[in-house]
């Protein structure tokens, strides 16, 4: 229990960071199976990631999102470069909820803060409407368990506007038995 715990704080992490950022997000993705659920399309770059509830009306267009190594490795750190544009500017009492699940288990569904988050990027709240560029890097621990996981992070103003749906998956592959010890 303690490492799944370990690894939803990862996963926050990159998520929040992502998504809280001026909502960027993160989460690999595998762009098929991206491009054959309705509503979802994907984010320009090299990510997992893609726009989720693309049919309704969001505060933040995300124009690219670049993440490095893609797919993610434990025991590496990760480099996550985002791009998007404002609508509008985003005040304290924004919020994201996150969804990760693992494997066909419900791992985490959380409110967070996002001025609070933001803090991670040197980031303040009100984030002014226009264009912002964000880059984070997070290191992947060694302990997180093998296998996949599936975000989901959606964002809000303090007054429920839609500020953006992000998704993404991550697959981490089973070592292999006979050199992995
Ligand atoms: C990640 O980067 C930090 C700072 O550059 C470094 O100290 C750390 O060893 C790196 N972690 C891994 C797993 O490479
Ligand atoms: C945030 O600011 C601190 C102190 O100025 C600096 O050391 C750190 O590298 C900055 N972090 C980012 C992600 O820009």
């Amino acid at each position: 229990m303690a490492e799944v715990n370990r690894y939803c704080l990862l996963f926050l992490l990159f998520v929040s960071t992502i998504v809280a950022l001026p909502f960027n997000v993160i989460s690999p993705f595998l762009k098929e199976v991206a491009a054959a659920l309705p509503g979802e399309k994907p984010v320009p770059g090299d990510s997992p990631v893609s726009i989720c509830d693309s049919d309704q009306a969001q505060i933040l267009s995300l124009t690219s999102l670049v993440i490095s190594p893609n797919p993610p490795v434990r025991n590496a750190n990760l480099t996550i470069s985002a791009l998007g544009v404002l609508d509008k500017t985003i005040e304290d009492g924004a919020y994201v909820e996150v969804d990760v699940r693992y494997g066909y288990i419900k791992l985490l569904h959380q409110i967070f803060d996002i001025c609070e988050e933001i803090q991670q990027v040197n980031m303040t709240c009100p984030i002014e409407k226009g264009e912002h560029d964000i880059t984070k890097e997070v290191e992947i621990p060694n302990e997180v368990p093998p296998g996949k996981y599936v975000v989901y992070a959606r964002a809000y103003t303090k007054d429920d506007e839609f500020i953006a749906c992000i998704t993404g998956t991550v697959e981490f592959p089973i070592q292999n038995g006979i050199f992995g010890f």
